[in-house]
């Protein structure tokens, strides 16, 4: 086990605006409450006012932190321009943007209908388009600077995944888009990185990914070279230090942070953990046998 506490110093975030879409649940509120116990200002929205109030309501009580929210579908470009327009009304200006919002069902692709399959790349892949874009062009209006942009992918952005091709395939158009804005826009002062994170249980991606029985069968965990699933406060602090001023050389990057998980997958003969030492004596006798022979 790492370190459960946060990283950064106190008030490291003074001074950060911080709108995290998804924010009212999962990742994104955990995330949230670390921005605001470092002295960020945050918007979080989503789709339900309900979880978004409630969850506004919780952070500014525990952390005694400034938060604020609004009701937006990331999908629909003008409810983003809107949730925008609000942020910078509430809090003064934006100056930190966390893409975290997403939608994800595992399926065979051939079971997925035409809007099965958009819905997935709607949320995912244009909903962070659309957040990206009305704040890059508000940022570049209003030379707002230094800006930090954190996207949430997956490692699957760039392995590739059987049973959630839409959400691969997005979050792969994600990745480049990272990479690509943060050539094209540092020269307004932003910065854009993302984070490809492993197993983080919540329930809206234990839900979709795991339903049922595949919670035992498929248990991420045993995945993992370190032998556990991650801890929310670790991602958060990851983030913490992407969306801060310590991270002002770090841009165009993708940092994973899955205990080893998708160079476990990845590995060919990786699965030869489960062979016994035993077994090993024989199979060392077999090999060595054959190279005297050779
Ligand atoms: C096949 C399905 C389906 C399923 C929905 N659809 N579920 N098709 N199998 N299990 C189809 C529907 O039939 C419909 O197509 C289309 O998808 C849209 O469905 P709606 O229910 O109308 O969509 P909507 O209400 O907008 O909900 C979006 C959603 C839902 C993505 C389907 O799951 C959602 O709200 N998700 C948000 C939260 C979330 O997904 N969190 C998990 C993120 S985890 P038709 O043709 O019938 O109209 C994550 C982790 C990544 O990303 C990495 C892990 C390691
Ligand atoms: P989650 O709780 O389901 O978070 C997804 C959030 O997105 C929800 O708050 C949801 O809120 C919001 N959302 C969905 N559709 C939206 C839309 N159209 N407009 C605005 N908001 C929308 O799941 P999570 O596990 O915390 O996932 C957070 C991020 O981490 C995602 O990008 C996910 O891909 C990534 N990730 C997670 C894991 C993991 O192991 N958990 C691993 C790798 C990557 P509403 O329903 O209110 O809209």
């Amino acid at each position: 086990m790492g370190n459960t506490g946060i990283m950064l110093r106190d008030g490291a975030l003074e001074g950060k605006h911080i709108i995290v879409t998804g924010g009212g649940s999962g990742l994104g509120k955990s995330m949230s409450e670390v921005f605001l116990r470092l002295g960020a200002k945050v918007l979080i929205c989503s789709r339900d006012e309900n979880k978004l109030r409630q969850a506004a309501r919780e952070l500014a009580e525990t952390t005694g932190g400034t938060i604020i929210y609004k009701a937006c579908d990331v999908r629909d470009y003008e409810a983003v321009k809107d949730t925008l327009t609000y942020g910078v009304e509430q809090l003064g200006y934006i100056n930190g943007l966390v893409n975290n919002a997403a939608g994800n069902f595992v399926s065979p692709t051939e079971r997925l209908s035409p809007r099965g399959f958009d819905v997935i790349i709607d949320i995912v892949l244009k909903g962070t388009k659309n957040m990206t874009l009305a704040a890059g062009k508000y940022w570049i209006e209003a030379g707002v600077r230094p800006v930090s942009v954190v996207n949430i992918v997956t490692t699957y952005a760039f392995t590739g995944s059987g049973y959630v091709v839409p959400s691969a395939a997005a979050k792969g158009g994600v990745l480049a888009m990272t990479r690509s804005l943060a050539v094209e826009w540092a020269k307004y002062g932003m910065r854009f990185n993302a984070v490809a994170p492993g197993p983080f249980p919540t329930k809206g991606a234990w839900d979709r990914l795991l339903p049922g029985h595949l919670k035992e069968k498929f248990d991420p965990a045993k995945r993992v070279p370190l032998g556990r699933v991650g801890e929310h406060i670790e991602l958060a602090n990851l983030v913490s230090y992407l969306l801060s001023d310590y991270s002002a050389y770090v841009n165009g990057e993708v940092i994973v942070i899955d205990g080893g998980e998708w160079l476990y997958g990845a590995g060919q003969f990786n699965a030869f953990e489960q062979i016994t030492d035993e077994e090993w004596d024989v199979l060392e006798q077999l090999i060595r046998a054959k190279n005297r022979k050779a």
